[in-house]
């Protein structure tokens, strides 16, 4: 059949189209102060070329299809937001770094691939929990991320700014086009990790067990080469996924397009958007947007979305329960997953569903210390991950992977870990303008606690 007679019907089975969530209540979106300098930057954004491509999406969806068959597992992580000043060469390379070796490590544990989405190349948005603050008095609108104002408190700096969301698009676009520079140039060929070790691996409590699973895997490949008698097929290139919390929707829109030789509607501002906890209402706009695209999509699922909602959710978003199509990315707190999350993977079993069922430690374990720095413990992270994996086990499910807000720097903003950080540790580098993440050695060690639960699953 004619592509665009193919379109037609999909369009009028739907009545969607990238626009159609504006008759729907919007959560979270900014207020601007001038609408026509809004309209221009978004036509603007609207006819600048894609930042990924719907080949690269529809290999994601793929891949997320066989990790919901336990083929394979996931690596999601980055920061939580990201900022602009932080598109610099170092920066970049060391998140890959960090990613690329955690991933190593879980590839040992679950003896199978890994796929690699980072929260990057557009995570510049955040939902936050009350529109203005108090700062010394004065009502300000709260930070909203660097997409759409800046974190300085003065009534010019959080007033919402149009122009930054061109500005993200760019960013966005110099950060994956030096991720796909360095990716395409070996940067994370295996043959050398000297590439990716961070500078301060060596003084890592962790040290000594990620290199000893490093030479593993070096000498496990140089073995397959030699018997071979040529390179292993793939060893020289690790691909990553982009992903970011679709919240800004006239940005999001924008970037909404058809593409030659497909039917549906693809957002190419990247592979894998998600719908975050407070704007996953389903007759919201977030979800009438996100219900036309055909990326894959992250759902966050916790308290916030009881079975009956969640059930609700599945059926507008994925009504073809098409493999791949939907990840739960769950996030209850290390005290509330064993009571939330058994109720959810039933309800999803009991309704035939597959899906990915990704575990988010961070968001339900966020907590302010007395001298007001948000953090997070590590030992509670670990908790709720553990838990997590246990419960899906014990119901017949499994954990297909992990959503990490981690930093390759070498940061104090969560507490615990075998460095032992407590609260008084955190002022020393505390960065963050939004949630607290992971630092280089705390990533590592959590990779290396969830392989060994791995492990003990492939047994
Ligand atoms: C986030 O992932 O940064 C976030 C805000 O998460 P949630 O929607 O789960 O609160
Ligand atoms: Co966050």
């Amino acid at each position: 059949m004619h592509v665009e007679m193919e379109r037609a019907m999909v369009a009028s089975r739907r009545q969607w189209a990238p626009d159609s969530w504006s008759g729907h209540s919007a959560l979270q979106q900014p207020e601007y102060p001038n609408l026509p300098v809004l309209q221009r930057a978004l036509a603007e954004l609207s006819n600048l070329p894609p930042l990924v491509t719907s080949w690269e999406v529809v290999a994601l969806k793929e891949q997320l299809a066989r990790a919901a068959a336990g083929q394979c597992f996931v690596l999601q992580g980055g920061d939580c937001a990201e900022r602009f000043a932080d598109c610099s060469s170092q920066r970049i390379a060391n998140q890959l770094k960090i990613l690329i070796q955690m991933s190593l490590v879980l590839v040992q544990g679950a003896r199978k691939p890994v796929v690699r989405i980072g929260r990057f190349a557009g995570q510049y948005a955040k939902p936050r929990s009350a529109d203005y603050e108090d700062v010394q008095g004065v009502r300000l609108p709260s930070y909203r991320g660097d997409l759409i104002n800046r974190p300085e408190p003065t009534l010019e700096a959080r007033t919402p700014d149009p122009n930054l969301l061109l500005r993200g698009y760019e960013r966005a676009a110099l950060t994956l086009n030096f991720i796909r520079a360095l990716v395409k140039g070996g940067f994370a060929d295996l043959h050398h990790p000297e590439y990716w070790d961070l500078d301060w691996t060596k003084h890592s409590p962790q040290a000594e067990e990620y290199h000893n699973l490093l030479r593993s895997i070096t000498d496990s490949l140089r073995f397959m080469e030699n018997i071979l008698g040529a390179p292993a097929g793939g060893s020289d290139r690790i691909d990553f996924y982009t992903s970011h919390e679709a919240l800004h929707l006239g940005y999001e829109q924008a970037q909404t397009r058809q593409v030659p030789h497909r039917t549906g509607w693809y957002n190419l501002s990247t592979h894998f958007p998600w719908i975050g906890i407070r704007t996953i209402a389903p007759d919201g706009a977030h979800v009438e947007y996100m219900r036309g695209i055909d990326n894959p999509i992250g759902m966050k699922v916790g308290q916030a979305t009881p079975p009956d909602m969640l059930l609700k959710l599945m059926d507008i978003l994925d009504p073809d329960r098409e493999p791949g199509r939907l990840t739960l990315i769950h996030r209850f707190g290390a005290e509330k997953i064993a009571a939330g999350l058994p109720p959810l993977v039933e309800a999803v079993t009991a309704a035939g569903r597959r899906v990915l069922w990704i575990c988010d430690p961070m968001h339900g374990n966020t907590k302010s210390t007395s001298s007001g720095y948000k953090t997070r413990d590590f030992g509670e992270i670990e908790s709720e991950l553990s838990q997590a994996f246990d419960i899906h086990a014990r119901l017949g499910s499994h954990l297909g992977g992990v959503h990490i807000e981690l930093t390759g720097e070498n940061v104090t903003e969560c507490t615990g870990g075998a460095r032992g950080l407590n609260e008084h540790d955190l002022h020393r580098a505390y960065e963050t303008e939004v949630d607290p993440r992971l630092n280089y050695e705390q990533s590592l060690e959590l990779a290396l606690l969830v392989a060994n639960k791995l492990r003990a699953e492939s047994r």
